[in-house]
């Protein structure tokens, strides 16, 4: 049995950390993440293009890593989780976050809406002043994020929308608010 047990965790420790099977280093930040069904999982599955850097720039691993850990503060620190969840966890008052670099509704509304020529640069924009860009009937509030703290979270974000979450979460466009 312990032998199973210490299989299984070292399995998930391959599986789940930075770098291991299905959650790629961080320095991915520099490509394309795009997504496809997968036929014999039965799943959506993240598909890691090519070159494609973030903020018109190519990141180091160190540089990302370093990029990561300020996303991951600036996350901790004005409790997102409160609204948002990230990998199923936190709340419902917002849309999961898990692949929200994803979200059609970059390119299709807050683009146009923001001016912005690029999805990260929309994201940065809508984080900064969301009071300002609304596209839903529940609102996020301004936290008052300073432009550093937002491009280090749309980071965040892309890296994440790149980890093979098993399909989670299923049809990750927007879910509907109820009132
Ligand atoms: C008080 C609740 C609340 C808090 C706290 C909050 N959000 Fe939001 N957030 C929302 C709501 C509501 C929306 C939908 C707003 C809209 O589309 O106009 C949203 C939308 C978003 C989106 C767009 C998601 C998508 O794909 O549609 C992102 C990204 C986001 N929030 C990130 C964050 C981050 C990062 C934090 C913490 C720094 C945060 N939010 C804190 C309520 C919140």
């Amino acid at each position: 049995m312990l032998v199973v047990l210490a299989f299984l965790t070292i399995d998930s420790l391959d599986a789940s950390r930075a770098g291991g099977r299905q959650v790629p280093d961080y320095d991915v930040i520099n490509q394309h993440i795009g997504y496809t069904y997968d036929w014999s999982r039965r799943l959506e599955v993240p598909v890691i293009g090519p070159a494609e850097p973030l903020f018109g720039r190519t990141y180091s691993l160190q540089e990302a890593s370093g990029l990561m850990s300020f996303g991951k503060l600036v996350i901790q620190s004005r409790a997102c989780m409160d609204c948002h969840t990230f990998f199923g966890n936190g709340a419902y008052y917002g849309p999961d976050l898990t692949k929200a670099w994803l979200d059609p509704a970059w390119s299709q509304i807050w683009m146009p809406m923001t001016g912005s020529s690029t999805r990260e640069a929309a994201m940065v924009a809508f984080l900064m002043h969301p009071d300002q860009y609304p596209t839903w009937t529940r609102r996020m509030p301004n936290l008052h994020l300073t432009r550093a703290e937002a491009q280090a979270v749309v980071a965040y974000l892309k890296w994440m929308s790149a980890i093979d979450t098993n399909g989670f979460p299923a049809h990750f466009g927007r879910i509907q608010a109820q009132n």
